[in-house]
This record gives structure tokens, sequence and C-alpha cells, in this order.
């Protein structure tokens, strides 16, 4: 017999199998190709504070991912939606002396605001405070508790307010919440768990045998990593003397359900699980969109929580690494939270979403900063795709009066150079970095072909063909070619710049200039596609160059430093700095102290003097990666016991919250020399 799956792609097609017929035949398998339904789901987002540019950027990756997938031509439907439960919400609606149902009211609608602002084609947004939803979370709860699969007990642990979730003692960073840096409270009460450590070994041989279940593969092995440690039950709720504002227990109304159970069912409840005909058309072809933060949940809690009630594994978790902006990560009290729409105000939407998909290689962290975004805008976009698109659209106005000439068919091989070859590369790479979720390698590709073509025009030189009227046909060719190569970078760039590639389209006289609407991957592979005669527009500027001295912002974007330094020291004057004496020096041996956690002993060469320094630089560096750094050193600072240790200066670092970060010179330098 077929696989399960076959026979559900085979219906889903109207295909009736039988063994006579067992062979596939060609039609069919492209018919399979490109009808597959594709799913696309990113995290519902808490509502406990505004969008910001983290949520922004996986929302607008999935939306690259679901307008790629209906450019290939298969069924898609793409969902995001809020989180709307939990303490958080109650104790922030309490400050604002609204009730939560207002809260979240208000905060989820910033959400729905900002989407179409960014121009995301999602299909639904859920909140998790639809009764629609509420009821397919109970009736998951059901079917699980009814199979034995959820049980009452106690439970003792160690509890972190603010991550509203219990912590396993090796999971905490000396003593603390790894990200509230609090101590948490220990607590003892009676709950229900959902055996999830039943499903250890399956979740393990699944992964195993399934490579693209969890991508990029770094997080593949992360999650494995952690099912190397024995699987704890899950603890699925929350007593109501501690939490209202949450989901009753079917089988217990004194209890509500907490967090994971309720907001991960959203991706199939949004669907109409179990009866609707969405559920059945997309899942199990789901490729969820996450970041690194919420892997454990999307890659353990959720894969055994639809074991366990009977339901299809989805297809994939695609993760994400994290936003810093200027360097550090994005926090209310350094002031670096970015506002998407501040953002989008200042340099367009589709600027914006090419900065995010070009600049992150998805899988790992990146780095925002204005000025990468300034330069992005004035490289790529504005001298290579908008002084390219603008070059062939006058020449096209200059020679042809803006009409696709008739071309000579003897002609064109002859000065084809090569270009249509250089097309179907740069598509091909196009397509398998886009189906690996390599989305910058995508953008590469495109603007690799970018290149090539202003190599073709450099090298055909229309304007010495347009002095010599027996080179007519040969100008005609080159143009045409020239206009089919823009043609194809504005389809390709749908995805990530719907907008552009709309506007492009206009301009080239052709369909399909609705930022929704796009050529699909078989349509725009046809070369030529172009009819002599098609009138064309006057290019627009697609995209103005920002001006780096006087950028012409409507607000101002977070890498900027906080207004004020916070805690800055009283002033001092230019004598009383030269008092200090900062020199260069080199470390050349370096050991911890025992019984301390925070202090190294190092051995510091400063030219004519080797001086001993205790440093607390122990929980940020390990000793045998210092040797050979060069540091600053504050070298007549009196010498000071540390832990019985003679401390002869001290090294400059700076003071994150969690690390410090030494100080060094961009060359290598002498040791000894004066630092001012
Ligand atoms: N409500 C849960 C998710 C439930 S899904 C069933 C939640 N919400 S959240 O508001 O905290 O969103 C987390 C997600 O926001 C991350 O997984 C990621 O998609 C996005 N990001 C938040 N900060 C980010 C960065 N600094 N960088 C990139 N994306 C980040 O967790």
């Amino acid at each position: 017999m077929p696989s399960r799956y076959l026979r559900a792609l085979l219906r889903h097609l109207d295909i009736k199998f039988s063994w006579k017929n067992a062979c596939i035949c060609k039609e069919t398998k492209d018919k399979m190709k490109t009808d597959t339904p594709r799913f696309f789901t990113t995290p519902i987002y808490y509502v406990n504070a505004k969008p910001h540019l983290g949520h922004a950027y996986t929302t607008i990756t999935t939306d690259v991912a679901a307008r790629y997938s209906r450019m290939c031509g298969h069924p898609t439907y793409f969902l995001t939606g809020t989180d709307e439960h939990g303490d958080k919400i109650v104790q922030a609606a309490e400050q604002q002396n609204i009730t939560p149902k207002a809260f979240v009211d208000n905060i989820s609608g910033l959400f729905q605001g900002l989407w179409p602002r960014l121009n995301i084609s999602n299909d639904h947004f859920i909140r998790t405070t639809h009764p629609e939803h509420i009821k397919v979370v109970q009736s998951l709860l059901t079917k699980i508790h009814d199979s034995g699969d959820i049980y009452f007990s106690e439970y003792e642990g160690i509890y972190c307010y603010g991550c509203e979730r219990f912590y396993q003692e090796r999971e905490l960073v000396d003593g603390k919440c790894p990200d509230h840096g609090t101590e948490p409270s220990k607590i003892k009460e009676s709950n229900y768990f959902f055996a999830m450590s039943k499903y250890q070994d399956w979740l393990i041989d699944h992964i195993k045998t399934n490579p693209d279940f969890i991508r990029p593969e770094r997080y593949r092995n992360e999650v494995l990593s952690f099912l190397k440690e024995p699987l704890e039950d899950l603890c699925i709720s929350r007593p109501k003397s501690r939490l209202t504002w949450g989901i009753d227990l079917p089988f217990d109304d004194n209890y509500v359900t907490y967090v994971w159970f309720d907001a991960l069912t959203n991706y199939i409840s949004a669907l109409g699980y179990p009866g609707g005909d969405l559920y059945s058309q997309f899942w199990p072809h789901t490729r969820h969109f996450v970041a690194k933060d919420i892997i454990k949940p999307h890659g353990i809690y959720w894969p055994t929580m639809l074991k366990a009630a009977g339901i299809e594994r989805y297809q994939s978790l695609n993760v994400h690494g994290f936003w810093n902006v200027s360097g550090s990560k994005m926090s209310k009290s350094i002031g670096n939270v970015t506002d998407p729409v501040e953002v989008t105000d200042t340099y367009g939407v589709d600027p914006f979403r090419y900065f995010l998909m070009r600049e992150m290689v998805f899988g790992l962290d990146a780095n925002f900063t204005e000025d990468a975004i300034v330069q992005r805008i004035n490289s790529d976009l504005a001298n290579d795709l908008g002084n390219l698109f603008s070059r062939v659209l006058s020449m096209l106005h200059r020679y042809f009066k803006g009409v696709i000439p008739k071309t000579d068919s003897t002609l064109e091989a002859q000065k084809e150079l090569s270009l249509k070859t250089a097309a179907n590369q740069a598509i091909e790479a196009y397509i398998k970095a886009m189906d690996n979720t390599e989305f910058h390698k995508a953008l590469t590709a495109v603007w690799e072909f970018i290149s090539t073509l202003n190599k073709y025009i450099d090298t055909t030189a229309p304007w010495t063909l347009a002095k010599d009227e027996a080179a007519a046909d040969e100008l005609a060719v080159v143009i045409t070619n020239m206009v089919e190569s823009l043609r194809l970078i504005a389809c390709l760039i749908h995805p990530v710049m719907p907008e552009t590639a709309g506007t492009m389209l206009a301009v080239l006289g052709l369909e399909k200039t609705d930022a929704n609407d796009f050529y699909t991957m078989d349509e725009l592979k046809k070369w030529p596609f172009m009819k002599p005669g098609m009138p064309t527009q006057k290019p627009p500027m697609l995209f103005p160059r920002v001006d780096v001295e006087k950028p012409e912002k409507k607000a101002p974007v977070a890498n900027k430093p906080p207004k004020g330094l916070k805690n800055l020291k009283p002033e001092i004057t230019f004598e009383e700095f030269s008092r200090l004496d900062l020199r260069t020096g080199t470390i050349v041996a370096a050991e911890k102290i025992e019984k301390s956690n925070k202090l190294l002993k190092l051995q510091v060469n400063l030219g004519q003097e080797a001086r001993q320094i205790i440093a607390g630089i122990a929980k940020s560096y390990e000793p045998e990666t210092l040797i050979g750094k060069q540091v600053v050193v504050v070298a007549n600072l009196k010498p000071a016991k540390l832990m019985g240790e003679l401390s002869q200066g001290m090294i400059v670092a700076a003071n994150g919250k969690k690390q410090l970060f030494l100080a060094g010179f961009d060359q290598s330098v002498t040791p000894g020399l004066p630092v001012k």
C-alpha cells in the first residue's frame, strides 16, 4: 500500500490509486510537486508589549517564505496571531487600571495594525482569547486526559514569576533566573502534568530519521542534545487561586491551562481542528518559523503533544537567531528596543524588508544599526538595482521611444553573451536557497545577476551601437535582453520587496503590479516574455539615496544612545584625567583563583616589567583564551590584596550587564606604551 501521506496526497489531487496503475506518471508528479499545500506559521506573540524589530523579522521572514511558496504554485496558508493569557497580562492590565480583555485587545490591535504596514500577506490572525480557539484547547486536553497522558500530582520546584515558569536548578545562572537575574521562588502545589517523558525515545527517533524536521542543523543538534537528558513531564496547569486569566481545564474547573498547551494549540485551532476544511487541507504540511528562544516548546513539547493526541507531526521547525541592536540585546533598560514602525517611516517598507532578509543569515544572530541599513540602501538598492533599472529604461526610451523593439532572431544568439545562462543560474541558486531558508543567499544570487547585467551593458555598449545605423538590429537585441533581465529581477524580488516588484513590472508595462500579485516560477522562467510593441513607462527613482550627513528621518531609530547617560560620574578636568597612567600590556599567564568564581590571576607584560593583576573577569573569559591578549592596564593604581593575592594594577573592560568585554587594540602593539 502507498504511505498514508501519499494516499492523502492522491486523495487531495483526486487521483485514484490502484496497484495496476502504481507507476505515477510525469504529469501527476509535476502536479504533486506544485499542488502540495504549505502551511506557514509565526509564533503567536505575547501581548505584554508592543511589537518590535524581532517580531517584525520573524513575520517578514515567514511572509517571504509564504510568498515564495505561492510563486511556486503551492496552495499556501499563512497564519500569525497573538498569545493573550497569563499572569503578566493581568498585572499589566491592573497597572493601567483596565480589564485584561481591554488590555489584550489594545496590544493585539497594534500587531494586527502593523502587519499590513509591513505588507504581510497572512491569511488569518488568531487570538488565544477567541472562543473557537478555547474550545479546541479544551477538546485537545480532554482527548489527552482521556488517553491517560495527563495526570494530577504534587510538584515542588523553583519558579520565576517573571518568566511564569518552573526552572531546573541547572538552568539557573548563579542561582538566578537567566532572563530576569532575580532569585526564583520555591513553590509547592498540586497540578496537572502531561506525560511528555513517555515520548522521549519516539521523538529522538523522529528527529534522527527526519533531517529537515528541525532546521538549520545547529538547532536540530541543540534539541537532540536537550534530549540526551531525561525529559521531565510538563506541568500544564495553574490553580485558579494563582491565575484566572487562562482557559479552564475541562476536567477540573479549579485549574486553568497554562501557557504552552494553550499557545501551541493555536496552530491547529486556527485551521478548524478537528473537522475543518483548512485543517484537512493544510495539516500536517506545516512549516513553523520561530526564533531560538522558543525552540524547546516547539521542538519538544509540541511534537509530543501532537503524538499523544494522535495528530500527525508538523513538517518542519525553522529556527532563526536573534537581532541585537547596536551590538546589544534589545532591552527596555538599554533603550534600544527598535520600533518597526519608526524604521519603516524613516526608510520605507521594502528597504526595511530587504535589509532584514539580506543581513541576517537565517539561524545566526545579526546586528541592527542605522549605519548598516543606510549602507544597504545606498549600495545594494540605490546604486545596484535602482541605477540599473533607470539606466536600462532610459536607453529603451532614448533609442526606441520606450517601446519594446522587434528583434532579429538570427542576431539573438550572437548578442546573448551567456546572459540567459547567467539568468538560469540565478534562478537555480535562488530556488535552492529559498527552499533551504537561506534567504540572504537567494538575494545574493539576484544581486550577482544584477552585476552580470551591468557588465553586459558595458560590454555591448548600446551607446556606441546607437551611433551606427547599421547596428540598429543589434541594438534592438541587446536592449530587449536587458529589459527581459529587469523583468526577471522584478519577479524574483517579489517575496522580499513586493511593492518594488510591482512598481518595476508596472513601468515595464506588465501585469501583476499589485504587491500581492506575482508571476509564478514557471511564468518568470519564460524568455522571451516581453512582446515587441509593448509600451513601457519612464523610470521613476526606485530608491532615493539616504544622505548620511543629513538623514531625512521622521523619527529617531533605536541605535541612538539613550538620551543622557544614566549615572554619569561628575565631570573631571583634562589634568585629572592625565593623572591616570594607562599602558598597553600583554597577558602572558592566567589562572583561576581558588574559591572565587569571579577572579583570575593574570601575569601581564608591561614592557620593562611584569605585573600580577587580579581581574574580576572569570565569568566572561576562560584563562587559556587570554594568553597573548593585548589589554589596557591602569598602571599607577595603588596595589591592593584581593583574596590574599597582590594586584598591581587594573585591566580596562566594558561592563555589560552579564558580561565584561576587555578593551583592546585594532593592531598588535608593543607592551608598555602609554594609552591616551
Ligand atoms: N507567545 C510565545 C510564543 C507562542 S507560539 C505558540 C512567545 N511570544 S514572544 O512575543 O515572546 O515572541 C517570541 C518570538 O518573537 C521569537 O521566537 C521571535 O520569533 C521573535 N523575537 C523576539 N525577539 C527577537 C529578536 N531579538 N530577534 C529575532 N526575533 C525575536 O514567545
